[in-house]
């Protein structure tokens, strides 16, 4: 088969013309690296284990019953990607990915088919690589759709929660929230924790103006990827920062926490902050600690704007009646103090919080509510919502 044309910097990898004994001896001698380097991930991983373990009971944090293992790296020795495009393969190794050209189209498998049972995969399918400081994720088949001239890969925009076709009015109706709730001016600084594939960002260029300042952080490598490639390229004051965070959901192979990175800003500094559907996916302690930092970052003047999901006897009464949203949100499950989860075998694919917990973590963080919480629409409970999910708008408490 003729593979097709790649990223012409790059040489296609193509399996070498070995004798079958010599291919014999090479293989061996790979499976005995591959199990000598898994060896040394599981050590790493117990090692990880037992100091989250120790950290938790240090911070005093409610251990996480249900939450999965979390694999340091996948084993990228013998590892392959296979890309199909038009009927031809071709075999990609993991430290090409930066720069392959990925077209809409391509299917993605992991070769050979060991190493693919020893990769890590989301519930959604989705394959996940580290390479060095690099996480990758990948679909098993690549779709670029192109809107107001960017071409989003359709994997990372359904990390928002929803696709493409609502890719720009959903930004656009976040903005327009931004702007009821909390005000907005041309040369704010504006910092998005969790700003995925830039959603928000882009809304925003013309709205902050070019004396604006952008600041956006993510769990998600690829997506922060695309945004510095697709939108700092373009907009000098818009920058993005990775944070190497462990989400099973967002970044199965991250190494840390975020009680390991603080905001990228100096204090006192931010006029608005977003967390959109942030702290639906986190527990107490990450929430705290990102609740502290916006208290340390943002202007005396400032507000951020914080989605989350209320637990009330109102909206899981509501939520059962009406199941509005597609997730079955139910938050059956109790899982801390103040804290349920949607589903117990994937804890932080959607968490809600009572009110005393909410209360109990912005005071912790020395924050305050400026004003009651916006209505939210998951649970199907009012007629006149103001967002998807209820809103904390939250300024620093005086000292
Ligand atoms: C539902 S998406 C919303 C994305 C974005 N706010 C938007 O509305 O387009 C949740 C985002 O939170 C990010 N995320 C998850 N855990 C995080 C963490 N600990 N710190 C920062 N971002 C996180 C995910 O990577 C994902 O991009």
């Amino acid at each position: 088969m003729i593979p097709f044309q790649i990223h012409r910097r790059l040489p296609l990898v193509r399996r070498p013309f070995f004798q079958r004994d010599e291919a014999i001896a090479a293989r061996d001698a790979a499976y005995a690296e591959r199990d000598l380097l898994r060896t040394e991930r599981d050590r790493l991983r117990n090692e990880n284990t037992s100091l989250r373990a120790e950290r938790d009971a240090l911070s005093g944090a409610v251990p996480r019953p249900g939450a999965h293992p979390i694999p340091l790296s996948a084993d990228t020795g013998a590892l392959r990607v296979q890309v199909t495009r038009s009927g031809s393969q071709s075999e990609i190794s993991p430290d090409m990915l930066a720069d392959f050209q990925f077209r809409s189209g391509d299917e993605l498998r992991i070769t050979p088919l060991e190493s693919e049972a020893s990769v890590h995969r989301t519930p959604d399918g989705h394959y996940h690589l580290a390479v060095g400081t690099q996480r990758y994720r990948l679909p098993t088949r690549v779709v670029l759709t192109a809107i107001n001239g960017y071409l989003f890969p359709e994997h990372l925009v359904v990390l928002t929660g929803a696709g493409t076709e609502t890719l720009d009015v959903f930004g656009k109706a976040h903005v327009a929230s931004y702007m009821k709730f909390m005000g907005l001016q041309a040369g704010m600084t504006f910092l998005e924790i969790g700003c995925g594939i830039g959603r928000d960002a882009l809304q925003l260029i013309d709205v902050i103006g070019e004396q604006g300042r952008f600041i956006g952080i993510d769990v998600t490598w690829d997506s922060i990827e695309w945004c510095r490639k697709n939108i700092a390229a373009r907009h000098g004051n818009f920058e993005f920062h990775h944070f190497d965070v462990t989400h099973e959901l967002y970044n199965p192979l991250g190494l840390k926490s975020s009680l390991d990175f603080a905001l990228p800003a100096k204090d006192h500094s931010v006029d608005r902050i977003s967390a959109g559907s942030v702290f639906t996916h986190l527990f107490e302690d990450e929430i705290v600690h990102y609740m502290k930092e916006i208290a340390r970052v943002l202007k005396p003047d400032g507000l951020a704007y914080a989605t989350f999901f209320l637990y009330s006897t109102e909206t899981i009464a509501a939520a059962r009646r009406t199941n509005v949203t597609h997730n079955n949100l139910m938050f059956a499950y109790p899982f801390a103090d103040g804290c349920f989860v949607n589903d117990s075998g994937y804890p932080t694919g959607a968490v809600a919080f009572t009110n005393e917990a909410m209360q109990r973590m912005i005071s912790r963080a020395g924050l305050r509510l400026v004003r009651p919480y916006l209505k939210g629409a998951w649970s199907g409970l009012h007629s006149d919502p103001d967002d998807g999910q209820e809103v904390a708008i939250l300024a620093a408490a005086p000292a």
